[in-house]
């Protein structure tokens, strides 16, 4: 059987992406799959990269190649710029191992569907809502589940009716608030601001990712939560709840992924009914959503030890540091059984449609 893992992408995380795909692709190769590798770099153009995974290990960003291949929507090939199928590049299954926009956010499910292609993950519409944290906050609340309070503004109502969005945020919310662009992940672009100055700020700086932008009460001294999902054919599984102990003021890009400064402590260590309602939220959510194969939920949990949730991540974080395969590891399911059930749940959903 032949995978093709497609790695990089158009998003910040696209760094992250390569880190993931490297993982992935070792342990598809313990696993005796064969590996069709296609980069896709920062600019979106898809480059065939061959077989050969050891490719992974010199890539920090996807490096251009000379063969640039795209998805032919009629026949689920691979083809090169004259149009013929490149040679080797067939395949059974793809693995998406993309973060973020264009990858996570359910325009890349779009176009596996339309080319009748098998996909590990969540189909176009939950990766979607999923990716939008103004949607998936809408969902989150139908099924009673709670959450920060907050509000989702556009950058345009945003420059026009400033002051009047300034005196609600302050007095409903009061200072400090988080500022997030509402599709992004890595904690790329949010900021959190103490006064009115830097609410300016933090919402310019956001808004260069996005057009919409959440602004959210915060969760002071949070511990910050999370639960990995598997969903394999029609059963879902919820993990062991682990903690991350960001090592800085709160989780950003830096902490995640250059001072490496987080821990992760598995299981967290927390009263037997918070663990019972993380782990049923995570299951509520993963349906509500309708997200198949794998995600992760994240939640604050506040001083008054209520329980809310953050966000949650159809493509996690698949590095070999990352806490969704670690959690999964610890309920006795090894990274490389991981793998192979998430593309052989994906064949087989691939066969019923
Ligand atoms: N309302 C909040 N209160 C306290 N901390 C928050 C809040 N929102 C976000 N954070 C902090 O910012 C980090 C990133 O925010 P998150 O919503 O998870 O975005 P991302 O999708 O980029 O991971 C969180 O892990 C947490 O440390
Ligand atoms: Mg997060």
């Amino acid at each position: 059987m032949r995978v093709l893992v497609l790695y990089g992408g158009r998003s910040a995380e696209h760094e992250i992406s390569v880190i993931s795909a490297r993982a992935i692709c070792k342990a598809l190769s313990f696993k005796k799959y064969s590996i069709v590798l296609v980069g896709i770099g920062q600019d979106g153009s898809w480059h065939f990269k061959g077989s050969d995974i050891s490719i992974l290990d010199h890539e920090s960003v996807v490096e251009r190649e000379s063969c640039v291949v795209h998805l032919d929507c009629n026949s689920g090939d691979l083809v090169n710029q004259r149009g013929d199928v490149v040679k080797e590049s067939g395949f059974d299954v793809v693995f998406p191992a993309l973060h973020g926009p264009y990858g996570e956010d359910g325009s890349l499910q779009g176009l596996l569907e339309m080319a009748n292609v098998p996909y590990v993950g969540s189909g176009v519409a939950a990766s979607a809502v999923a990716m939008d944290k103004q949607l998936s906050r809408l969902i989150f609340e139908a099924i009673g589940l709670p959450q920060t309070q907050h509000i989702a503004i556009n950058r345009i109502d945003w420059a026009n009716e400033q002051p009047s969005f300034i005196s609600r945020i302050e007095k409903e919310f009061g200072y400090p608030v988080f500022v997030k662009p509402a599709n992004l992940g890595s904690s790329i672009g949010i900021s959190k601001a103490t006064n009115q100055a830097q609410l300016l700020e933090a919402f310019a700086k956001a808004s260069f990712y996005d057009d919409k932008m959440l602004v959210e009460q915060s969760v002071d001294d949070a511990r910050e939560l999370e639960c990995a999902v598997l969903g394999i054919g029609n059963s879902v599984t919820v993990s062991t709840i682990g903690e991350i102990v960001p090592g800085s003021e709160f989780y950003s890009y830096k902490a995640k992924y250059i001072d490496d400064c987080a821990e992760l402590i598995i299981p967290a260590n927390l009263p037997s009914e918070v663990v019972a309602a993380a782990k049923d939220f995570s299951l509520r959510a993963f349906r509500a959503i309708g997200c198949s194969g794998l995600a992760r939920v994240d939640f604050l949990l506040g001083n008054s030890q209520r329980l809310l949730i953050n966000e949650i991540n159809t493509m996690p974080g698949f590095t070999p540091i990352s806490m969704y395969p670690k959690l999964l590891a610890h309920d006795g399911i090894a990274y490389h059984d991981l793998i192979s059930e998430l593309v052989s749940s994906a064949l087989e959903k691939g066969k019923i449609k």
